[in-house]
């Protein structure tokens, strides 16, 4: 962190700012911010994962979630699921995450509810939801 300072600190001094001074930060491919690049959320979804195979069981047990096909499937009960892009809407970075009830952004702490809608203003776009059913132990992820 203290370098990151200090290294700022040194492009303002030769005078470099905003878009000049982003490039030269992910120009340097030691710099973990810049490594997620902006994509994409899926609009075609459609995948069945199979519940009993150890790689997805651990949907099996509330609050645990599995990231599939770009794709984060969440067990927010004992009889349902939610499922939204890994895509988060505030800058394109696929760092969402299942925590707490709801989904989350590692990034810069955008919120979304398990159907998708921003629940602060980070999150104040939404996010894309798909829809879940479940048949055994094959839950069908859709959109
Ligand atoms: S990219 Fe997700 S909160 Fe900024």
């Amino acid at each position: 962190m203290e370098n990151k300072i200090k290294r700022h600190e040194f492009l303002k001094s030769l005078g470099l700012k905003g878009a000049s001074l982003l490039a030269v930060y992910c120009g340097a491919s030691a710099l973990s911010s810049c490594q997620n690049e902006s994509v994409t959320p899926a609009s075609n979804v459609d995948f069945t994962l199979d519940l009993s195979n150890a790689a997805y069981s651990k949907l099996n047990t509330v609050g645990n979630y599995v990231i599939a096909n770009g794709v984060v499937v969440a067990r927010v009960s004992s009889t349902s699921f939610a499922a939204v892009t890994q895509v988060c809407s505030h800058e394109g970075r696929a760092n969402v995450i299942y925590s707490g009830g709801g989904f989350y952004c590692t990034v810069h702490g955008a919120t979304y509810s398990t159907t998708g809608t921003g629940t602060n203003s980070t999150g104040s776009r939404g996010i894309k939801a798909y829809q879940t059913t479940l048949s055994g132990t094959s839950l069908h992820v859709f959109s």
